[in-house]
């Protein structure tokens, strides 16, 4: 990014993965924070991270949950004006709208994320007015979001939304003379699921955006922001389990103890991960099998058609890139845990979570 703009921030979206230790290690690495709840700026002030480092992107928030947000000091990135009025008397100095853009796109219709039928932002057209009202309110520094989509691997999809979201900075400078100190684009950036898929285009990616921020400024350009999550932690993390039963009947079953408690993307979306028994790497592939969990769900699958050697009770299951949007998406559904993750690195190894138990599983029934 350095290469395309003086001026840029990233932001690590936590909600990727909230593992205190990998925004410890993102943190040295001199990154912000894009948090999308009252918690997970907590757990961003906790790690050290100062309030002006972090974005606050709610939607739908509670009063109570924005006014508390204002007290950080941390900007906040509004999805609508209602949710403005809500901090009434208690604007933050730094505020920014999420706009929703015309256009949407993500790897499925569930990461899509503005466009029509996209529930987060205000439209193009409310953004003049918006930025009218935060400055009557007390808003003094300000900046513009967008969030199109989640995993998005076709590098003209960024200089897509930065000339949509130029074109209403353009209009709202225009009507207001609001000069904005940041333009976030969001997350979105995507990462290969198979193999044979190949990796984002980064260089050429930024290259479209930088050539739409070129078109838009002449002297000085915004901080340039974005706020990768999944491309940041997915291919940090490989997800192990073991096979439990083998059954061939209209199909080949292989259970594990990956469920959709753990792993819950392919049931959301109908995501698909590259999946291998580790401890067979180099045995013959011998069949198609329909990997599924434990839970009592028909939809629990981890892989479909997923081609494997033929499984043996207690193989070992990798489920590969599950940095992102698997622990922090996971659940004690059904009464089965939640798995404990393992760092490693050039000192060793570390446990920095550590599996749910019984007791976490009924902690706070009263
Ligand atoms: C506002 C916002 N920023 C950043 C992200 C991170 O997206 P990704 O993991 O695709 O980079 C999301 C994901 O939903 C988001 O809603």
């Amino acid at each position: 990014m350095s290469s395309y703009f003086d001026n840029f921030d990233i932001k690590y979206a936590v909600k990727a993965n909230p593992n205190p230790r990998i925004l410890s290690i993102l943190k040295s690495e001199g990154l912000g924070i894009d948090a999308s709840s009252d918690m997970e700026v907590r757990l961003a002030l906790d790690a050290g991270f100062k309030p002006d480092q972090i974005l606050f992107t709610p939607n739908y928030a509670s009063k109570k949950e924005l006014l508390w947000a204002s007290g950080t000091g941390v900007p906040i990135n509004f999805d609508s004006i209602g949710q403005l009025r809500l901090v009434d008397g208690k604007v933050p100095h730094t505020i920014s709208f999420r706009i929703k853009i015309d256009y949407g796109r993500g790897e499925f219709k569930g990461t899509t994320t503005s466009g029509h039928d996209a529930k987060f932002g205000i439209t193009e057209a409310e953004a003049i007015s918006a930025y009218k009202i935060a400055s009557e309110m007390g808003a003094k520094e300000f900046g513009i979001h967008v969030m199109a989509g989640s995993n998005v691997l076709d590098p003209n999809h960024t200089g897509r939304v930065a000339s949509a979201i130029l074109e209403v900075v353009k209009k709202i400078s225009r009507s207001d003379g609001i000069e904005f100190k940041f333009i976030d684009m969001g997350g979105g950036l995507g990462v290969p699921y198979q193999p044979e898929i190949p990796e984002l285009d980064l260089k050429a990616a930024f290259g479209k955006a930088h050539d739409a921020f070129k078109k838009s400024f002449e002297g000085r350009m915004p901080a340039f922001c974005i706020e990768p999550g999944r491309y940041l932690v997915a291919d940090s993390s490989v997800l192990l389990g073991s096979v439990t039963d083998v059954k061939v009947q209209d199909k080949a079953y292989l259970g594990s103890n990956i469920s959709m408690n753990t792993l819950l993307r392919p049931a959301l979306y109908g995501a698909k991960h590259h999946i291998v028994l580790a401890n067979r790497l180099n045995d013959e592939i011998k069949g198609r099998y329909e990997v599924v969990g434990q839970v009592c769900e028909n939809t629990d699958r981890i892989g479909t058609d997923v081609e494997l050697p033929d499984p043996r009770i207690d193989d070992i299951l990798a489920v590969f890139n599950a940095g992102a949007y698997v622990s922090s998406m996971a659940s004690n559904y059904n009464g089965r845990p939640i798995p404990a993750e393992v760092l490693i690195t050039d000192i060793g190894e570390e446990v920095i979570r550590k599996s749910s138990t019984f007791a976490d599983y009924i902690r706070n029934y009263v």
